[in-house]
Order: C-alpha cells, then structure tokens, then sequence
C-alpha cells in the first residue's frame, strides 16, 4: 500500500489575512512541479476564507488548526464544523498547544475527530509526549494512549480520511526535533495500535506525520524512514522557500 505523502503548514497564530492570502499566491506556483505530495496550509480562521480562493485550482489544500465539535451553539469564540465546511478540507485537533493552553483532552479531542467526519472534514489528530515523559520512558504508552483515545468510535471507514501527526511537545518550536529513527520508532508503534484497533489493511493504509521542528536540513532524513509519510510543520511553513523544499524534498524521498 503506498500512502500518499502530505505536508501540512500549520501557521499557528502568524500572518495576517492580507499576508497570508499574499503568501499563498507567490507559494501555489512553487509548490506546482510536486503533485505528488498532498500539500496543506492552516492558516488562521479569517484568512481561511481568502486563503481557499486564492488556492482554487492549484490542487493546494486548506485546513483550518482546530474547531468545537458542535454545529452550532452558545459558544462564545468557537468555530463549528459546519463553518469550516466548504473553506477547509482538513482540521487539525488536539495541537499539543491546544492541550495545553485551550484546556483540549483526550476526550474533546475524540468529539472533535467524530464532528469532523461527520462534516466531510478530514482531522490531522496530533499526538505527543512531554520531555518528562520521554525521559522517563513513558513515550509509547503514553502517545498509543492518546491515539486511542482520540480514535474511539471511529469505523475502518473514517480512517481513510484520518491523518495522525506525532509532535513530541519538546520538539515543537524548540529547534531541539527528534532524531529521525526515534520518530520513526514513535510512529510504527503509533501504526501498531491503529493496526491493533482495525487491522493490517488500515494501518497500512494510514497516514502518520512527524511534527516538531522540520526544516529544509532534516526533511530529506525524516521523509527517508518508512513510517513517516509527511509533515506537520509550523515555522519553517512560513517561509516561502523553505515550503517549497519541504514539499521538494518529500518528494524526492518517496519518490513522487
Ligand atoms: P514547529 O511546529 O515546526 O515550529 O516545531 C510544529 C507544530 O507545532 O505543528
């Protein structure tokens, strides 16, 4: 089974609308000669509108970097499901920053997975240990934990539209990332449960990220391992040229 390798930009809380629909239209043109990497920006819940125009026809996808699980509702601030419909293709829940500062568990996380499938949203579902944690020797049971969690409720069926992205959290913006064979390691355990919970077919079918300090230098290792099948990248995703060697460099690795 050969999985289609997928990049995702996740711009965090940078750039403007005006700033990020520009981006967008100088990177479309870079990003044209690799098809065959699933490519993805997040930018922030206004420019998502903008973003999606100015992305129509390049084959560029849209996601938006989290959501409540309701369709509607007396939530103050929240983003339904139903608004994303039509703007974004995919929504990533249970950033290790929404865990730790938008109070997100292990069980908004597995509403939020169930609201978006049920809204034709594909969830990039982000997993990840703490340093304490990795040291401690605690990483498998730990990340297999979350990623159950996460997928309890969900059909063979909704996998195919799942992707998974394993962030340890003391790699995220830190510049310190995880070596390429310890994430790999990390994310055949990670296929491991999912093969655990529906078998060989899906978990070979399923699309696993590595996130937490990607650039331009490491890509080309990261995407070299067998398990790794993209990116969930924030810094280096905000810059143009380092975008476009991303998606290049994936490219290259698996051959596509
Ligand atoms: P980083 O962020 O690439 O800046 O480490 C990754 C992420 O938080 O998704």
């Amino acid at each position: 089974m050969t999985r289609i390798p997928v990049i995702a930009g996740n711009w965090k809380m940078y750039k403007t609308h005006a700033e990020s629909i520009a981006f967008v239209q100088e990177l479309a043109p870079l990003l044209a000669d690799y098809s065959g990497v699933e490519r993805v920006v997040c930018p922030t819940f206004i420019a998502l509108a903008g973003v999606a125009e100015a992305l129509k026809g390049t084959g560029i996808k849209v996601g938006a970097q989290q959501m409540h699980w309701e369709p509607q509702g007396a939530f103050t601030s929240q983003i339904a499901p139903t608004m994303l419909q039509g703007l974004a293709d995919y929504v990533i829940i249970g950033h290790s920053e929404c865990r730790a500062y938008l109070a997100e568990t292990d069980e908004t996380v597995n509403k939020k997975a169930k609201a978006a499938l049920a809204h034709a949203l594909k969830p990039i579902i982000a997993v990840g240990e703490s340093l304490a944690q990795n040291e401690a020797g605690e990483t498998d049971a730990f990340v297999g934990g979350q990623v159950t969690a996460a997928l309890a409720g969900l059909s063979a069926a909704d996998m195919a539209q799942v992707i998974i992205a394993y962030e340890p959290i003391w790699a995220i913006g830190t510049g310190k990332n995880a070596s390429a064979a310890q994430a790999n390691s990390v994310i055949g355990m990670i296929r491991g449960v999912v093969r655990g919970l529906y078998g060989e077919t899906v978990a070979a079918a399923t699309r696993i990220q590595y996130g937490g300090s990607v650039k331009p230098e490491n890509m080309l290792e990261y995407m070299s391992q067998p398990e790794i099948d993209g990116g969930l990248v924030g810094g280096a995703s905000l810059k143009l040229n380092d975008f476009k060697e991303l998606v290049r460099l994936a490219a290259q690795a698996k051959g596509v």
